[in-house]
């Protein structure tokens, strides 16, 4: 284990650490004394303190430390405006950005990339140039989907990776532990911060069997997705293990850990096996496959592993399945479908079939899929629903333009689209129904909640395999089932659809297709990031200012909330997600949902300096004019949501001091923190009804201890001064970041000594 093997063939000097990995997981085996299972295996190979840390599944927080980090574009920004802040030379650890959310679906992929380069114009450039700083391997727009890059070029078998993406798991099908995250985890791991997570249960699938005919992939996350539906996977890895696995694909099992994300898994894993090392290897990448063969024990659960709960399916029994509409767990078989559809009043006519995206698109779904467009093609027969491609990266677009696949598509009706998410994340303008209009579309993306795909609430939108796809797409109607139902070839004639075949590998090899990738350069001095001043999309952060060193006396109550106080109603999503890269701007909607206690409304407060009524952002800029600190007080659970990390940011901008509640959603408790915040309970929470929103309060700081809580000083607007006591759950190291302003602050302190 002692070799020096590159993670990827990029980067000249980060090197895969099975050696560390082995001995960390000796220290914990020597602890735990019971047999691990894969998903385990690889959390504890990366922790921080294997010797220290408590280790209960489901119960302790991990503090690990991730190989890799990855950014989409709309995510980047913020992560890397507060990276910058930090004031480091550099990224700690491996980190790349990747250019695929801001791609708007119109005519297809050269127009439609052209005019995104032209409208993102300052969101490219500063990511293009923050990278090139702060050594960032930076993926340009064209050069396709993230998770189809990292599968292609960085993932490796018992890697730990953290994206700032829900589907960033997608990375499982080569045995790596990929987990979707928010932006300020992945800056905590760009800043070399040890990134925490709650021990996840292990949820495994057994697979027995083999995949054939028409059932792909595909078909084993639509039905776990059945099985455990969208909640079923919270704060679970899910472990796929058994014969079965090893009759599918490296990419195939991508699309199976990919889709977990629907269930609410962490993750999902498969086990290190030959048909990863066949794609490693057909990636250029047999060094690393060799190298994880000689670690192969350790990259599989060992004998006797216990899981918390396991399911079993056989996949010679598998039927394919659609998923739908609306929710990717309502699955049926194809064999039952049209009877649902039917009961349900879903539209007959299918409008738009739709494969790609980041779950299904590669070499062996664009090659099963073409030879079923082909045969329609042999039969004298197109699709008959508009036909969109996605490829999910420009090396599998370069591959099937060479081998005849999207000449096929296209034969059959079908437009290729830009490398990039596109209809998926709902960058698509749909033309060819209204708003409002119920109508029907297929594809073979992950995701299908309401208006997701194309902001109309009325299209049912369903799941699939990509095989699916194109077989309904033929036949036009939801009704159809290609492995019963015969079409009419164009003389009228009968015919059933042959079942899909195709190669998992290019027997040509990859074609690399135009160099998209911007390696950081070797002179990163002299680079300078580009912000426009004047621009209202980004904006530079500067460090939050440290400590004053005292107490806090005589701060108004911006808001007492009462009730919900979700992220949403902390820092709505929607219109304001285009200033996500501007702080100063997405301010204008910090708490512009929480409910005063004082008037039962939203967004109305009274500024306590001059007794006016006005909006929560307005009154907080004024007493941050007026060098006024102020605090919050909260109800329950305050922060639930997202683990979005502005609704932290965006209070300490406007000069809030501490968030005071019943209890904390537990993420943006830990978020309130790094950015120099203090999140305090009421050691009572019956205390919460004796604060008025009139009252001032001191917060005595000085008294900031572990374990100890301090004293809030209510001085009522008519009546007797009296103290509450406030606990807190800093610790040390935490503590210093309240002290040196946030987290970051902290972390270039340490850098500088
Ligand atoms: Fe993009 Fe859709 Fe995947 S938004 S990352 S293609 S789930």
């Amino acid at each position: 284990l002692d070799k020096k093997v590159r993670q990827n063939n990029w980067e000249e000097n980060n090197f895969i650490n099975y050696k560390k990995m082995s001995e960390n997981l000796a220290i914990v085996r020597a602890r735990l004394n019971r047999p691990l299972t894969f998903a385990e295996k690889i959390l504890y190979s990366h922790l921080d303190d294997p010797h220290g840390q408590d280790i209960e599944r489901g119960v302790s927080y991990l503090k690990l430390r991730p190989d890799r980090v990855a950014c989409q574009d709309a995510t980047a920004q913020m992560a890397i405006l507060q990276f910058m802040s930090a004031g480091m030379p550099s990224v700690a650890n491996p980190t790349t950005v990747h250019c695929d959310h801001l791609i708007e679906a119109q005519i297809g992929g050269p127009k439609d990339l052209e005019r995104a380069v032209n409208i993102n114009k300052e969101v490219y450039d500063f990511l293009a140039s923050a990278c090139a700083k702060y050594n960032i391997g930076f993926w340009k727009p064209g050069s396709g989907i993230i998770h189809q890059i990292l599968l292609e070029n960085y993932a490796f078998p018992g890697g730990l990776l953290i994206g700032t993406d829900s589907h960033t798991p997608n990375a499982g099908g080569l045995g790596m532990a990929a987990i979707g995250v928010g932006g300020a985890d992945a800056v905590d791991v760009m800043a070399d911060l040890p990134w925490e997570l709650k021990a996840p249960k292990v949820i495994g699938v057994k697979l027995t069997g083999q995949l054939s005919g028409w059932t792909a992939p595909k078909d084993i996350i639509l039905k776990v997705a059945g099985i455990l539906t969208v909640k079923g996977g919270t704060g679970a890895i899910v472990e796929y293990h058994g014969s079965g696995v090893d009759t599918i694909s490296a990419t195939g099992m991508a699309t199976v850990c990919n889709m977990g994300a629907e269930i609410g898994a962490t993750t999902s894993l498969f086990p290190f096996n030959d048909r990863m090392y066949d794609y490693l290897n057909a990636t250029k990448r047999k060094d690393i496959g060799d190298f994880a063969r000689s670690y192969a024990k350790e990259l599989r659960a060992d004998e006797g592993a216990e899981y918390d709960q396991l399911i079993e399916i056989n996949l010679s029994e598998l039927e394919p399945h659609i998923n739908g509409p609306f929710t990717p767990d309502l699955a049926t078989p194809i064999s039952k479908f049209a009877e649902a559809a039917k009961a349900n009043g879903w539209p007959e006519e299918l409008k738009v079939g739709l494969i790609g995206s980041c779950t299904n698109s590669s070499y062996e779904d664009m090659s099963r899929g073409a030879s079923i467009a082909r045969d329609a093609l042999n039969h004298g027969i197109k699709a008959k629903s508009a036909f969109f491609v996605t490829p999910g990266s420009e090396q599998t677009r370069a591959t099937v333009a060479r081998d005849g696949q999207l000449k096929t598509f296209e034969e059959f009706g079908g437009v290729v689209l830009a490398n990039a998410c596109g209809p998926c994340i709902g960058q698509w303008d749909r033309r060819d129904v209204k708003k409002g209009e119920a109508n029907s579309i297929i594809s073979s993306y992950n995701r299908n909640f309401t208006g997701r795909n194309d902001g109309n609430p009325a299209t049912h939108s369903f799941v699939t395999s990509p095989d699916l796809v194109v077989a309904m797409s033929i036949a036009g109607s939801l009704h159809f089932n290609p492995l019963t139902d015969k079409l009419k070839d164009k003389d009228g004639n009968e015919f059933l659809l042959a079942p899909p075949t195709g190669d998992g590998l290019p027997s040509a090899g990859y074609d690399p297709g135009q160099d998209t990738y911007q390696a950081p350069p070797k002179d990163r001095a002299s680079v300078t990031v580009q912000v426009s001043p004047s621009s209202d999309r980004l904006q530079i952060l500067s460090p939050f200012s440290a400590w004053d060193g005292k107490d806090a006396t005589d701060c108004p109550i911006l808001i007492k909330a009462q009730g919900k106080t979700t992220t949403d109603h902390i820092s709505m999503a929607g219109p304001w997600l285009k200033y996500r890269g501007h702080l100063d701007n997405i301010s204008n909607n910090c708490l512009i949902g929480a409910i005063n206690a004082a008037n039962g409304e939203a967004n109305k407060i009274k500024n306590q300096t001059d007794g006016t009524w006005g909006a929560v952002p307005a009154v907080a800029r004024d007493y941050k004019a007026k060098g006024i600190k102020w605090v919050v007080i909260g109800d329950w659970n305050y922060g639930e949501g997202s683990s979005r990390e502005h609704a932290a940011l965006e209070p300490r901008h406007l000069g809030g001091l501490a968030i005071i509640t019943r209890s904390f959603a537990r993420i943006h408790e830990t978020n309130l923190k790094k950015q120099g915040m203090l999140p305090l309970t009421f050691s009572d929470p019956a205390d919460y009804d004796k604060v008025q929103p009139d009252d001032k309060v001191d917060i005595l700081c000085t008294e900031l201890e572990v374990g100890k809580p301090i004293t809030m000083r209510v001085h009522p607007k008519n009546g007797e001064t009296f103290d509450i006591k406030l606990s807190h759950t800093f610790n040390a190291g935490q503590l210093e970041w309240f002290k040196n302003g946030s987290a970051l602050n902290t972390m270039a302190k340490k850098a500088k000594n």
